[in-house]
């Protein structure tokens, strides 16, 4: 059984997309377990760049079968308008080959509406979501006033959930200022998506079950990253999803044994999209140059992304709580055309070294990170294919981020191409056992 989960262990963007798609001709199934349409996993295909959004990233191979669990939450326009966007690019998706399950919950219309409302009064402590209806959504669901993609194929249990979300709902809109909304437009909306979906609709948790009994391995696609964990990540600066390993289990109905191995994908420096604190950020012309170089603009919102210096606090404590075997590090590449190259090993508060990632915002505000400065190695690793034969001063750089993570790097992703990646066959057997020879 090799079952194996992807994910990022910053603040998103790390390149998941990108890894997805170099390790999934080594698996049969690809299921995504959280988030929603506020990922923006970026994948290039015959050297076009395709960005997914809500679909795992899987889908661009025309023999996986991809799964959007009970975790997310699903905007069923954004699901089609996706598979539109796919199929123009020459994926034709079938029914079969993409299913979603019936636990997901629906972004509904007024779950945008909402967020407005409430990144309206947060002021100047405005979270910079993407806007999509994720936290309301996520909100609803714990509340339970949630909307479940099963019950878009049920019209009478559907008119009574609007009708119940609505009569709150529509008082706080008039509260604000806004118009209130008709159950009769939405459910007729919802009821024919509904419709539309329900040829993909299906019990995740007893197919991949099946799946795994049978010997087929499936990829957990983690969205988002650890810091942006509801519970783990920087608190109230979140997304409202569980993004780390225990989200895989709830998020698909499966048990913790059935993950068989972990790999976090992790950027040589740090970015962040949306505010928070955020110890290693550049404001400086380093900054600049990394956002240029990196292209950190985000996939999803296209808004500049913060960058900052690679931060091992924060990626130390992504690797103990979702216990990563193995590193595939991201974009070194673009640090190339720098002088000097810093890494945060420690943080100072008030005097005090701490080596561990607080979980209060308000003292990760203030801590003053500790840098070891590294110089900048002598070539290009671009293209790069024998790791004996990398730069010194890149493998020295390698080591030491070895030693303060406390875990192995097992790949380096050198540009945005399929072929920009180099890595440790031997370290990949560790992990996915025989199925590494398949990998390119
Ligand atoms: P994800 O959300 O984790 O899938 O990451 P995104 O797709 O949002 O952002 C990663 C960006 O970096 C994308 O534009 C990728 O094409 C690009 N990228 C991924 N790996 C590398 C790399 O090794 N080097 C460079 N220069 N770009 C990369
Ligand atoms: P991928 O999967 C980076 C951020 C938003 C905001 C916070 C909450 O591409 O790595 P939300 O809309 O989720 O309620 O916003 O989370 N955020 C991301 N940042 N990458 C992502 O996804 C993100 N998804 C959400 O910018 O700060
Ligand atoms: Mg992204």
């Amino acid at each position: 059984m090799t079952n194996l989960l992807v994910l990022g262990t910053q603040w998103g963007d790390e390149g998941k997309g990108k890894i997805v798609d170099f390790l999934a001709p080594a698996f049969d199934i690809v299921a995504r377990y959280q988030g929603g349409h506020n990922a923006g996993h970026t994948v290039y295909l015959r050297g076009k760049k395709i960005v997914l959004h809500l679909i795992p990233s899987g889908i661009l191979h025309p023999d996986k079968i991809c799964v959007i669990g009970n975790g997310l939450v699903v905007s069923p326009q954004a699901f089609f308008k996706e598979l539109e966007e796919l199929k123009a690019l020459g994926v034709e998706v079938k029914p079969g080959r993409l299913l979603v399950s019936r636990s997901a919950q629906v972004i509904m219309p007024y779950h945008p509406l909402l967020e407005k409302i409430a990144e309206q009064s947060r002021g100047q402590k405005m979270i910079g979501t993407t806007c999509r209806g994720i936290g309301p959504c996520y909100e609803d669901k714990a509340a339970r006033w949630g909307i479940r993609v099963g019950d878009l194929l049920e019209p009478e249990i559907l008119k009574e959930k609007i009708e119940a979300s609505l009569a709150i709902k529509n008082k706080i809109f008039e509260a604000f200022g806004n118009q209130p909304l008709q159950v009769e437009p939405i459910l007729e909306e919802y009821q024919a998506l509904g419709e539309k979906l329900s040829p993909y609709i299906t019990d995740v948790s007893v197919f991949l079950s099946q799946q795994i009994k049978s010997g087929q391995s499936v990829l957990f696609e983690g969205a988002q990253g650890a810091l942006l964990d509801l519970d783990h990540g920087t608190y109230p600066y979140v997304t409202s999803s569980s993004c780390t390993a225990g989200g895989v289990c709830t998020g698909l109905g499966l048990s913790p044994r059935d993950i068989t191995g972990v790999l976090g994908i992790t950027k040589a420096y740090t970015t962040r999209v949306g505010s928070g604190p955020f110890p290693t950020e550049l404001k400086d012309e380093a900054g600049a140059l990394i956002a240029r170089k990196g292209d950190e603009f985000g996939a999803t919102t296209g808004r500049a992304r913060r960058c900052g210096w690679f931060d091992a606090v924060a990626v130390r404590y992504a690797c103990r709580i979702n216990g990563v075997d193995l590193i595939a590090l991201t974009k070194p590449d673009v640090l190339e055309e720098l002088t000097e190259i810093k890494a945060c090993y420690a943080y100072r508060y008030k005097g005090t070294l701490i080596r561990d990632f607080p979980s209060e915002p308000w003292i990760l505000e203030r801590v003053e990170p500790e840098y070891r400065s590294f110089p900048v190695w002598s070539r290009s690793i671009h293209r790069q294919k024998d790791w004996a034969s990398l730069p010194a001063g890149f493998l020295d750089y390698l080591n030491w981020l070895e030693d303060t993570l406390e875990t192995r790097i097992g790949l380096i992703s050198t540009g945005v191409d399929r072929e920009d990646i180099i890595y440790r066959r031997e370290e990949f057997q560790k992990i996915l056992g025989q199925r590494a020879e398949l990998l390119a």
